[in-house]
């Protein structure tokens, strides 16, 4: 094996089909396929679809990673897949594909944590993680603030919503405006021509001692104000919303991040997952990042959303710190704890 392992990537938790090549911690390729537009008449992803379309997108996005790395299957010293969490039917497209790319070049599969690779893909921007860290993981499933002592190994949920994840959130308010799906980035766009002070939303459980958060109650708290709104007949300021409801989720988001760094002495934030992408989330936590004296690292928006070459990078870790690979009954497991970075099989 050459000296920094090159590893192949593959993600199929949600709608997007990602394959990513990584040597070491340099990026190589990182393709996407995404089968969002399939969803987006349905206003969130429907899992039966999302299978088919990376069943489809597979091979030719495995091809298309690999000519723009500049590499032939037969380099592959590692394949790592998330095992989960995700879709049971999405992840099974990945697992079955890792396993059989494995087995057909004689090459270790690593069954890891989509988590866990939310996090580890920070290093192809950054370099080393700093660890210990505080991960703060917002996407459209999950929302967790995690402490991260070892990416290979030691991963700790602090808190976690105890409803909706804040991308789905996202999503709920875009679509009761009609703005389409997903919502994120359509909220965000709109979120600047608005006054983030403009409706005093509710900041769930900002003030209880857990690192829980909860998005549920904004989420109807929006829904109740628009059609208020509607009801008089007047306009639905779109704009004026979006901010509000976007400064609600982030000022407890970021909130709850900064004070867990400072109740744990850990000086080091990182956040991951697509709602990271979010222009204010990244702005607020900087700024309270800068005056608790927290280094903040946040990948760029392509990095956030989810991504086969986050897999890869933790593969690359997992070769490198010598971590046992998964055995080849792997299975897809939808429900996977974030304290397992590696499956450990079908029995363990
Ligand atoms: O990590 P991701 O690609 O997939 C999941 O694992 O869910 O995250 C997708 C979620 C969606 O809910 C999307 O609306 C949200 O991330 N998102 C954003 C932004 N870009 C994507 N949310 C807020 N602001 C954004 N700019
Ligand atoms: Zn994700």
């Amino acid at each position: 094996m050459s000296v920094e392992p090159l590893v192949l990537g593959i993600e199929t938790s949600c709608d997007e089909t990602g394959v990513g090549v990584v040597r070491g911690t340099t990026l190589l390729a990182d393709a996407v396929a995404s089968s969002v537009d399939e969803h987006a008449r349905f206003g969130g992803v429907v899992p039966e679809v999302a299978s088919r379309a990376h069943l489809e997108a597979m091979v030719p996005t495995v091809r298309r990673a690999l000519d723009t790395a500049g590499v032939r299957l037969a380099d592959l010293d590692a394949v790592a897949v998330t095992s989960g969490p995700g879709l049971a039917g999405a992840l099974l497209v990945g697992v079955a594909a890792a396993k059989a790319y494995a087995l057909a070049l004689d090459v270790p599969v690593y069954g890891v944590n989509h988590l866990a690779a939310h996090v580890a893909v920070d290093v192809l921007e950054h370099g080393p993680l700093p660890e210990p860290a505080i991960a703060v993981l917002v996407s459209g499933g999950h929302s967790s603030i995690l402490r991260v002592d070892d990416v290979t190994s030691r991963l700790d949920p602090l808190g976690a919503t105890v409803d909706d994840a804040a991308g789905e959130a996202f999503d709920k308010v875009a679509r009761l405006l009609g703005l389409g799906f997903p919502g994120g980035p359509v909220v965000d766009r709109r979120a600047r021509e608005g006054r983030p002070d403009a409706i005093a939303f509710p900041r769930s459980m900002l003030r209880d001692a857990s690192y829980d958060v909860s998005f549920s109650g904004l989420k109807t708290a929006v829904a109740r104000w628009v059609e208020a709104r509607q009801a008089t007949g007047e306009p639905v300021p779109v704009a004026d919303v979006c901010a509000s409801f976007q400064e609600a989720v982030v000022d407890v988001l970021t909130a709850k991040a900064v004070r867990a760094c400072t109740e744990t002495g850990i000086d080091s934030l990182l956040l991951g997952g697509g709602v990271a992408a979010n222009s204010r989330l990244r702005a607020l936590a900087q700024q309270r990042c800068d005056a608790a004296g927290i280094a903040l690292r946040v990948p760029r928006p392509g990095l956030c959303t989810d991504n086969g070459a986050m897999v890869a990078a933790l593969g690359s870790r997992l070769v490198a710190a010598g971590v046992a690979p998964s055995p080849l009954d792997l299975p897809a497991d939808s429900a996977m704890d974030v304290r397992t970075v590696v499956s450990a099989g079908a029995d363990a």
